[in-house]
């Protein structure tokens, strides 16, 4: 069977993007999915996340793109993957040096590809893949595009955050038409507080907008979220995180039923 790949990418900060990664992806472990989760962020706040020092973590992505330009037939993807404290939760890590590789790599042919490239090379040996993306446009988040199968876009309930979903559907579209596919997407209402008009009105605005991209999860804003970053476990395997927990688990229930139609095609 296909390793099932899915990037979570949002060209705004702070929306939520890498704690979905970690949620959705713990939960596909917890549901016995060997799952290898992807840091694209140089900033490396799901390295950081999982408990490993970003600035230490060893070989990981940054490696990965270094050896394309070298000699990629000689990388050991092994050599890049990491187990977490999470069973049947893998990490390839980030490193501050990807912050770099824009400048290193940018316009020379073929490093869109890298990540695709590797992912095919691990095909088999995971069931999932989730990727973490930067919040800017760049070789790292181009790579994640031109990788998954899905995109999730975490979306802030509050005005200002809209800007950056039109920016990464400009980008989503510019990788759709170079790949000759269609990516789809599914935007994600995050830090939802009911209380406030602001979230109530940006949410209706969003369901106005994106009527055939929006999930039907919303993730509410749930201050036992940073706990559960700061324990370095994914939401659903915090308990208190109930609210935002059981968000995530709806989630992961409707991208896989969203994929369903997917597996049928591909059996058929
Ligand atoms: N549902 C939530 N309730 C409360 N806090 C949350 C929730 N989701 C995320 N947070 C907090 O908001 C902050 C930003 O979240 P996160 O790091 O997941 O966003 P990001 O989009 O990955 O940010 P960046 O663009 O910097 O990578 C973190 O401190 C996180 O703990
Ligand atoms: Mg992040």
């Amino acid at each position: 069977m296909n390793m099932r790949v899915w990037a979570v990418a949002n060209q705004k900060g702070g929306v939520g993007k890498t704690t979905t990664a970690v949620a959705l992806a713990g939960l596909l472990a917890e549901d016995s999915a060997r799952t290898l989760l992807v840091d694209m962020d140089p900033h490396g706040s799901l390295t950081t996340y999982l408990g490993f020092d970003a600035e230490a973590a060893g070989p990981g992505v940054y490696e990965l793109f270094r050896a394309k330009v070298g000699d990629a037939a000689g990388i050991d993807e092994d050599a890049l993957i990491r187990k977490t404290a999470v069973e049947q939760l893998f990490l390839m890590p980030s490193s501050p040096a990807m912050a770099t590789l824009d400048r290193q790599l940018g316009a020379r042919a073929g490093m869109g590809l890298v990540l695709a490239e590797a992912l095919q090379r691990l095909n088999g040996r995971f069931d999932r893949v989730v990727i973490d993306c930067p919040p800017m446009l760049g070789v790292l988040m181009i790579n994640a595009l031109v990788a998954c199968e899905r995109l999730i876009i975490p979306t802030q309930t509050e005005f200002l955050a809209l800007g950056g979903l039109q920016r990464m559907l400009r980008s989503l579209a510019m990788v759709e038409r170079s790949r000759g596919v269609r990516i789809p997407y599914l935007v994600v209402p995050t830090l939802f507080d009911s209380r406030t008009r602001a979230s109530q009105s940006c949410l209706e605005s969003l369901k106005a907008d994106y009527p055939g991209a929006m999930s039907r999860v919303v993730v509410p804003t749930d201050t036992q979220v940073r706990e559960a970053s700061r324990a370095g476990l994914p939401v659903g395997s915090w308990p208190a995180a109930r609210r935002a927990g059981e968000a995530y688990r709806a989630l992961m229930q409707e991208v896989l039923e969203l994929e369903q139609p997917l597996a049928q095609a591909g059996a058929a």
